[in-house]
């Protein structure tokens, strides 16, 4: 399988998983949560299919297309070992919605990166709230569930607050 062949389920898995999560936390209120900006590709998704939701934007240094960024009063500026934390102060457990992409091109890092901030997401979400990542997470007290039809396993992930 090429690069190209990874990338383009990684895409499609994180579109499946995110259409996924926003049918089923439609009707319920609370904050989306997207973690890590980028080029703004799954944030702009994000609004388009959840026009109606606060979508805040975790993100430590903002190099997004121009079209795809966020309100400053959305933007949650600085590293997630900083902002996860100081989210939960300000919001408590009521993200409908964290959604995480914070990786980059090495493997091993992300795994280590994605145990380190596993116990600063959980507590954030609400009962019934979605957790997408695009590496596997370490929770103690949300449950993996199966992905929807579209989304290659192992390229993204989607756990859920009981
Ligand atoms: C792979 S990109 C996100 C791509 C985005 N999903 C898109 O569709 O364009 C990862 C982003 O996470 C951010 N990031 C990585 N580690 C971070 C940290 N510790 N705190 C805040 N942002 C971080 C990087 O600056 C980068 O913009």
């Amino acid at each position: 399988m090429s690069r190209l062949d990874k990338f383009i389920e990684r895409m499609t898995s994180q579109r499946a998983c995110l259409d996924f999560a926003a049918e089923t936390i439609s009707g319920t209120p609370g904050p989306v949560f997207e973690l890590g900006l980028g080029n703004g590709r799954t944030f702009d998704h994000l609004r388009n299919i959840m026009p109606e939701r606060d979508i805040f934007v975790f993100e430590r240094a903002v190099a997004s297309h121009p079209d795809s960024t966020p309100d400053d009063d959305m933007l949650l500026l600085g590293d997630v070992y900083d902002t996860l934390p100081a989210a939960l102060a300000r919001f408590g457990a009521t993200a409908q919605l964290v959604h995480a992409d914070l990786g980059g091109h090495s493997p091993a890092k992300n795994d280590e990166f994605a145990r380190s901030i596993s116990p600063l997401v959980e507590p954030l979400l609400a009962k019934g709230g979605l957790m997408v990542a695009s590496d596997k997470m370490y929770f103690e007290t949300l449950k993996e569930i199966a992905l929807p039809a579209d989304a290659v396993p192992g390229r993204c992930f989607i756990y859920q607050r009981a």
